[in-house]
């Protein structure tokens, strides 16, 4: 693969820098070591300037193999509705395994894609691995591919749609047309290989389908003309969609267009288990959480030296700190859902400050200004602790003895950052001396979200800043209300 035509064609179709450029360079260098390696077809598909479309940048195809891609396919168009893992991956971030994609090229394929990010950590291609599945399926090797009955079908469905045993030989449901006498006459190859293996015969062609799969015989007795039906037979799931084809009020032929979807029932079950186990352990990490904290104030109310009391109070705060984050999770009306609302966040973590503070006359303001921001628990914690250490700090220290004043806690977004503004309109900050509230801030933002924390110089009071990039893991929605408490 030449490296020239990766760089002509992102200059060319795509938005990629200079830089971005050379990464994808950098990976498409070693992109024909993988494709032997694995004996798999590599590529890298970047999304095009202005379209929703993306473009094959690079390749590799393994030297050691027969060739299902006969021709370069670099410079291709790649559509959605033919490789979602693709735009899956560059949408999320996230890889994605398919287990059977059927490309463009109508091959049958196994997929795996993962994106590959710049600097700044967003989605700037995807890499992608094919394998051909059909070695290793169990079917016998004779039914690959092999289809029968094409002219029957087209002319039961109108003669002239030429399209149609193309389209449904890609298809992986089983596609099956019976005659009026319900024999079968035509199977696209999915419909063979499932025929075959429900009953081990090699002749399936004009043969009764009711002796074939005599498990549709209450289908072929209802009345209705189109009817969907949900089976189990032989531990398999099965969609079944019956269309009787007419002309003149006189049966013209049965289609039948069947979906195994057992894969697809266990891996509900499974996630229906995985969230259940999900939801327990955020139970769990919340109560130990409380338990540590009911501990501590156990131990506070056994005494201790008056100067102790402050440490104490703080690490209780940072412990309630992380434990709102599970509070929040496990009050989302879904269970799969695991994002954090950080605006809720927020105002959880920093009203429960103001109010233990009881004494203090301060006004605590909380401005999304129309952000909706969503992340995962890990990036939450983080958030919620710094704004324990950053609003604590202004209640602390900014409004000593009977001063009044507020606290502002406010969002601003763009399109690749999040700012994060707190200021206080108190005595402001003397000679910074840094302790262990600051060094956790420095810490958090630094490495956990890749961030920066500044203080901005103001004339009254103090303003720090968190900046930090919006990746897949920090969602924002903009919404028009702000939200002030
Ligand atoms: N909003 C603020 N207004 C005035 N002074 C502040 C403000 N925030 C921080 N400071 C000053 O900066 C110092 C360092 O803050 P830092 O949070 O690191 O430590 P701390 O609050 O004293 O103790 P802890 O480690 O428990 O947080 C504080 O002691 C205080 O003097
Ligand atoms: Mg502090």
């Amino acid at each position: 693969m030449s490296e020239t035509t990766l760089h002509q064609l992102c200059q060319i179709y795509t938005e990629l820098t200079f830089d971005e450029i050379k990464v994808l360079e950098d990976v498409a260098s070693t992109l024909q070591l993988y494709a032997d390696l694995n004996n798999a077809y590599m590529f890298i598909d970047c999304m095009m300037k202005d379209s929703d479309q993306a473009i094959v940048v690079a390749e590799a195809f393994p030297r050691t193999s027969e060739a299902i891609y006969e021709n370069s396919v670099v410079g291709k168009i790649v559509f959605e509705s033919f490789e979602p893992g693709v735009f899956y991956s560059y949408r999320t971030g996230k890889k994605s395994l398919t287990n059977q994609a059927v490309t463009q090229e109508g091959k049958t394929v196994e997929q795996s894609v993962i994106p590959i990010k710049n600097n700044k950590h967003q989605v700037i291609a995807v890499l992608i691995s094919e394998e051909e599945i059909y070695k290793h399926m169990p079917i016998s090797s004779s039914y690959k591919n092999v289809s029968f009955g094409q002219e029957e079908l087209k002319e039961v469905l109108g003669g002239h749609s030429r399209e149609v045993p193309l389209v449904s030989d890609l298809l992986m449901e089983i596609f099956l047309l019976t005659d009026k006498e319900d024999r079968l006459t035509y199977s696209n190859p999915a419909g063979v290989n499932f025929i075959s293996e429900m009953t081990q015969l090699d002749k399936i062609q004009n043969q009764n389908i009711l002796e074939l799969l005599p498990f549709l015989q209450s289908i072929y007795d209802f009345k209705e003309d189109v009817f969907v039906f949900d089976l189990t037979v032989d531990r398999k799931n099965l969609i079944v969609k019956k269309i009787r084809v007419k002309e003149k009020e006189q049966l013209k032929g049965t289609l039948l267009i069947i979906q195994d979807v057992t894969e697809l029932r266990t891996k509900e079950k499974e996630l229906m288990m995985k969230s259940v186990v999900i939801q327990e352990i955020h139970h769990r990490v919340k109560n130990n959480l409380q338990t540590v904290a009911s501990l501590l104030r156990l131990q506070m109310r056994k005494g201790f030296p008056e100067e102790s009391k402050v440490y104490f109070e703080d690490t209780l705060n940072r412990i309630y700190s992380i434990s709102s984050v599970y509070e929040l999770i496990l009050s989302n009306s879904n269970a799969d859902d695991e994002d954090v609302n950080i605006i809720e966040l927020t105002k959880k973590v920093s009203s429960t400050l103001v109010l233990n503070e009881y004494l203090k006359k301060v006004n605590l303001i909380i401005e999304s200004n129309g952000n909706k921001i969503l992340t995962t628990s890990r990036k939450a914690v983080s958030i919620a602790l710094i704004i324990n250490e950053l609003v604590q700090n202004s209640l602390k220290h900014a409004f000593p003895e009977d001063v009044e004043g507020d606290i502002i806690v406010s969002f601003y977004s763009n399109k690749d950052f999040l700012e994060l503004h707190i200021f206080d309109n108190g005595v402001g900050m003397q000679e910074p001396k840094s302790s262990l509230g600051l060094e956790i801030v420095h810490n958090l933002v630094l490495n956990d979200l890749n961030g920066e924390f500044r203080y901005v110089p103001v004339e009254q009071g103090t303003h720090a800043v968190v900046t930090f990039p919006i990746s897949s893991e920090v969602i924002i929605y903009h919404e028009k209300e702000n939200i002030n408490s």
